[in-house]
């Protein structure tokens, strides 16, 4: 990971101003609006594929209030989270059960603080389609280098199908709206863009206009 590379793309404007977004999100609704976006059920039996858990290591990115942590930690995993708004690693944090206790950390993904390779699974809901095109080599390089051998990556993405609320356009494949960047795929960029990092191991597309991946990291040659 070259780390300045990183810190420069996390100082970039639209990533700072995409912070401010959610921070504003957090702090003003009681509902934010990715509260229902990604399925929690492809999340359990996609999970259920993958083998021995207890013990394992996972991070959430951009793990938010903590549903996907949550959901990683009652599988087994031993559950790191990362988010760069504090507020909802607070109710991340409130939620935590007894028997599991994902750990949350306040920090930008680009600014990576954590070793490589220690992670056995990689969780993003909802990062991934908030990076431009340029700078997604540089995320997924990112993303790979959490994750030990073989690790795998789960990833929920819009889709080209997905429209927001009340939004009229009928064809776009990235869009800037309240500060914030979108990028919409289709299956074939898709498949294109994380091939190079990982196997595909399966990739559905949902009603709503997610699609939901299931990889593994490749080897390095
Ligand atoms: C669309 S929300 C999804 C939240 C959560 N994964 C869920 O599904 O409920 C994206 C989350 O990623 C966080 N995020 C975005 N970019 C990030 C970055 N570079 N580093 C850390 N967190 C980030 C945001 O603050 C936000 O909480």
């Amino acid at each position: 990971m070259d780390k300045s590379k990183l810190r420069q793309i996390a100082n970039d404007e639209i990533y700072v101003s995409q912070r401010k977004y959610y921070q504003e999100i957090y702090n003003n609704e009681t509902d934010t609006p990715w509260e229902n976006a990604f399925d929690t059920e492809w999340l359990k039996k996609t999970l259920g594929t993958i083998g021995r858990r207890s013990g394992r290591w996972a991070l959430e990115i951009g793990a938010g209030s903590g549903r996907g942590s949550m959901t990683l930690g009652k599988a087994g995993y031993h559950t790191v989270g990362i988010d760069y708004v504090f507020k909802p690693l607070v109710t991340a944090t409130n939620r935590r059960g007894e028997k599991f206790r994902p750990l949350f950390v306040h920090a930008d993904f680009f600014e990576y603080p954590f070793k490589s390779g220690v992670f056995d699974l990689a969780l993003d809901w909802g990062v991934f389609h908030h990076i431009r095109r340029g700078d997604t080599d540089s995320y997924l390089e990112t993303v790979k280098g959490t994750l030990k051998k073989e690790g795998r990556y789960l990833l929920g993405c819009f889709s080209e199908k997905f429209r927001h609320k009340g939004e009229k356009r009928r064809k776009r494949n990235w869009l800037i709206h309240h500060g914030h960047y979108d990028r919409f795929s289709t299956r074939e960029e898709l498949v294109k863009v994380l091939n190079p990092f990982f196997i595909i191991e399966s990739i559905t597309e949902d009603v709503g206009g997610f699609y939901l991946v299931h990889m593994t990291a490749r080897r390095d040659q």
